[in-house]
């Protein structure tokens, strides 16, 4: 019964010690290339476990995909894997790595201009992507097991999303090990991403998904638990291993199916990215206060729910409550240090206009659940937030 992971319909391999199980997972004759970032996953030697598990296979390395990868960079690699028929990629890193190989995944086969093709135009245009599989360093995106990526062009300043079917893991390896490297930082950025990732599909309006929202509210109180004893505690197995789970789950496409989804912190904290280089997490602790407060009355339900049932604020009346639901949130993210005003980063209310005008010529002009975050609403968020 040692085939027992292919029915694994998570695609989860988890636990110390899982990257072993490459071996029987990556066909035998795979010719692989193998992706990372900077230097942390080869300095903390998880290079070389995988590269021993993939034991005589023919291996090939593809190392300096930068947090937010990079469109160059990538198509470097796609020349690698064109020139020596590679058929088989492994990413090793975080979501900036693991999102990288999916766009490479797909671009191999692209025989127009890949930036045009799959970011602009859009994934329907992906026909085929090459098989690839992860080894998770940082839980906080969820790419693991999703089938979204985010590329940056840095040459226009302009970081685009895309998601197709074709590019979902063949299998992910989590092993909540690789995490205790990882800076407080990252740690931080981890949590808040994955928060945000749940608020994004949790606050919105009822449809009596009774599920979905005790799953979020679940995964949301169990972040609220943890981030600040991760940060203490960074090579606390169990802490690990309950960030990472949770990460993971909270985009899977799990607690977002069937009910309403907002996303305009996330479309907006792109740009901020795109035009001032702040980690994608910084953006939403900046962006995720504004738009609560800007939406509070289309979101009204689901934030007094959110304040009972996630912060326990039962007193006071209902724009009391959730004056002190927002606060709370904005507390938490900065009691794990990361800061949530564009101020705190240098970035003034004059760099306002140039985010705007990069949202409408990105087409995201009808933001959020109701398609009504206009750009004026943008920039009144925007501006709420220095
Ligand atoms: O480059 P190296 O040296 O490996 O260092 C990385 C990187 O500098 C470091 N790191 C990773 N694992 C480590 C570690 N350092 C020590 N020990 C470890 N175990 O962490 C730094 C950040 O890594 P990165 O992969 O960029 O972080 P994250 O996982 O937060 O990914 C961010 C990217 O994902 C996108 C973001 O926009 C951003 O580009 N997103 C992807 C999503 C998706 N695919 O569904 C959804 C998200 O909302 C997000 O937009
Ligand atoms: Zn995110």
């Amino acid at each position: 019964m040692n085939n027992f992971q292919f029915f694994n319909p998570t695609r989860i391999v988890f636990g110390e010690g899982q990257i072993k199980q490459i071996d029987s997972l990556v066909p035998e004759s795979a010719r692989v290339l193998v992706l990372y970032g900077g230097e942390s996953a080869r300095k903390h030697g998880t290079i070389d476990e995988v590269l021993s598990a993939l034991g005589s296979r023919h291996v090939e390395q593809f190392g300096g995909i930068e947090a937010n990868p990079g469109y160059s960079t990538l198509m470097r690699a796609v020349e690698q894997i064109r020139s020596n028929k590679l058929d088989y990629l492994l990413a090793v890193g975080g979501g900036s790595v693991i999102d990288g190989t999916k766009f490479v995944a797909a671009a191999v086969n692209c025989d127009g201009n890949a930036w045009q093709e799959i970011l602009v135009n859009g994934a329907k245009n992906i026909k085929s992507a090459l098989p690839f599989a992860s080894v998770l360093t940082l839980p906080a995106t969820g790419s693991e097991m999703n089938t979204n990526s985010v590329i940056t062009r840095y040459e226009t300043k302009e970081k685009l999303a895309f998601s197709s079917d074709l590019v979902f893991p063949q299998f992910s390896v989590l092993d909540p090990t690789k995490t205790y490297t990882l800076p407080p930082r990252q740690l931080a950025n981890g949590v808040v991403d994955a928060f945000t990732h749940v608020m994004e599909q949790y606050i919105t309006y009822p449809v009596n998904a009774k599920v979905q929202d005790r799953f979020a509210e679940g995964l949301l109180q169990t972040l609220i638990e943890i981030g600040p004893e991760l940060l203490a505690k960074p090579s606390d197995y169990s802490l690990q291993a309950n960030f990472m789970w949770t990460a993971t789950l909270a985009l899977n496409g799990l607690i977002g199916a069937g009910v309403p989804q907002d996303w305009a912190t996330h479309m907006i904290g792109h740009e901020i990215t795109a035009l001032h280089g702040l980690d994608h997490a910084q953006t939403l602790a900046i962006v995720l206060p504004g738009i609560l407060q800007e939406q509070r009355d289309s979101k009204h339900k689901k934030l007094l729910q959110y304040a009972e049932r996630v912060w326990q604020i039962t007193e006071g009346d209902e724009a009391s409550r959730i004056d002190q639901a927002i606060e709370q949130t904005r507390l938490f993210f900065e009691q794990m240090g990361v800061k949530t005003r564009l101020s705190d980063y240098r970035i003034t209310a004059d760099a306002i206009p140039a985010m705007i005008q990069q949202l409408g010529d990105h087409g995201l002009n009808q933001l959020g659940e109701h398609g009504d975050v206009d750009l004026e609403k943008s920039r009144r968020v925007l501006e709420a937030c220095v």
